[in-house]
């Protein structure tokens, strides 16, 4: 596998050493990435003064792809969630995570789900205040929850797209519109509207998020994939890794149209910290999902990577124009019919610019050189050459402009 470049943050706690287990498991593999290190959270504090340095986010806007560790955030007051920044920076709007019976002889044998969670919505846009009544400055709180048509209907659509994609038969929406009208009311009306385009392709049901919480305990081989707001999707598949083992078991993708960042569900665990005894799974098997999505960890990786990101024709994802989702092209990337359109533009502008100045060049050198056939022979080919190179270089800044 050539190496693509990536971004990596070791994170806090057990981050470093999970870490660099995964790092000696890739290597001993032959598949390594060409890493960028950055720092976040906690250790990007120490070293930068804040959690989420620049040069970070510089980082990930230039790989698109980051392996990430875990990142401490402070309980109660102190930094807003890092974690929650990177996702709402980067747009990564769905939060793939599956959870399958890798180690036998557990609890449950046969489970194998996915949780695909809405990332950027709900209550944790940051909508969070406390009150001062009195002399109490903390005698209220106060959370909002924010749902929206358009994120509703685009993660339930990645949704039911991941499980066409992934040979899954059933998409089970889950909510908590019974009391939650307005929001979670949304969520399940679009969703079910989205499911409804699938019928006949991917069966669809529904479930409030307390019954699904105890039906995950009582028959988890139930679910396929579920897909819900992010609230209940952060504790469903907290609750789903324990039925397999643990948090230690438990990979996840944030997925986005510009960027993928890859972690394990866990936190950075400092009650085990540094005892050496942290599981580094779930950090494997995030490098895992993130080698499957760039195509080279088939081989090797497959027969524990729950999540078969790519197939022969290579990852599906959505169009970073048109939405559309399609296969082998990478994230950010365009489909074929937006490429020849965005062609055909940058073309147009492109030619326009070059006749126009090659015009105003042309009237000059006419102007200005001596009537004497060498000197013509060279205007004209000066003329000619910046024509072309006009045209080369406008087409490529027209191309990135119009994308
Ligand atoms: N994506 C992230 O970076 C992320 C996710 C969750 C929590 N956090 C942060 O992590 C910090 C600690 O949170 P927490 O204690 O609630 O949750 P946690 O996931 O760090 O730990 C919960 C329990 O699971 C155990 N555990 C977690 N990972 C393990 C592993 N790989 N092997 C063995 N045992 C493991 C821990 O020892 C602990 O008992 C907090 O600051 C929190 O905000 C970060």
């Amino acid at each position: 596998m050539s190496e693509r470049e990536a971004t990596l943050i070791a994170g806090d706690g057990i981050g470093p050493e999970i870490t660099q287990a995964t790092l000696s498991a890739l290597a001993a593999l032959g598949m390594t990435f060409d890493w960028d290190e950055q720092f976040g959270g906690m250790a990007a504090v120490e070293n930068a003064g804040t959690p989420l340095p620049n040069a970070t986010l510089d980082s990930i806007r230039r790989t698109r792809l980051c392996l990430k560790g875990p990142l401490t955030t402070p309980v109660g007051g102190g930094y807003r969630s890092v974690n929650v920044a990177l996702r709402q920076e980067f747009d990564l709007y769905a939060n793939v995570r599956p959870t399958k019976t890798i180690v036998p002889g557990g609890r449950y044998e046969h489970v194998d789900l996915v949780i695909i969670r809405e990332n950027t919505e709900g209550l944790y846009v940051g909508l969070d205040h406390t009150f001062k009544i009195g002399a109490d400055r903390r005698a209220m709180a106060q959370a909002m929850s924010i749902v929206t048509r358009e994120g509703s209907e685009r993660i339930a659509k990645y949704a039911f797209e991941y499980a066409k994609l992934h040979g899954r038969k059933k998409v089970t929406i889950v909510h908590k519109a019974n009391i939650l009208k307005a929001t979670s009311g949304l969520f399940l009306e679009v969703a079910k509207r989205v499911a409804e385009q699938y019928a006949g392709v991917i069966a669809s049901d529904d479930k409030i998020v307390d019954n699904t919480a105890m039906q995950l305990v009582i028959r988890p081989e139930q679910f396929d994939v579920i897909v819900t707001t992010n609230l209940f999707g952060d504790i469903l598949s907290d609750e789903a890794a324990g039925l397999i083992g643990g948090l230690g078991l438990a990979p996840g993708a944030n997925i986005g149209t510009h960027a993928a960042i890859f972690e394990p569900v866990h936190g950075s665990a400092p009650d085990i910290a540094g005892k050496g005894i942290a599981n580094p799974s779930a950090q494997m098997l995030a490098a895992a999902m993130m080698l499957d999505l760039w195509g080279g960890g088939e081989v090797l990786l497959r027969p524990i990577s729950p999540v078969p990101w790519s197939s022969g024709s290579g990852p599906s994802h959505p169009c970073a124009k048109c939405g559309e989702y399609t296969a082998g092209i990478a994230i950010g990337g365009l489909c074929a019919n937006c490429t020849r359109v965005l062609e055909r533009r940058a073309s147009r502008i492109a030619r326009l610019v070059a006749i126009g100045t090659t015009a105003v060049l042309a009237v000059y050198v006419a102007w200005t050189l001596p009537v004497e056939r060498t000197a013509r022979l060279v205007g004209a080919a000066s003329v000619l050459l910046w024509y072309v190179f006009t045209f080369l270089i406008v087409k490529r800044v027209a191309r990135e402009w119009l994308k």
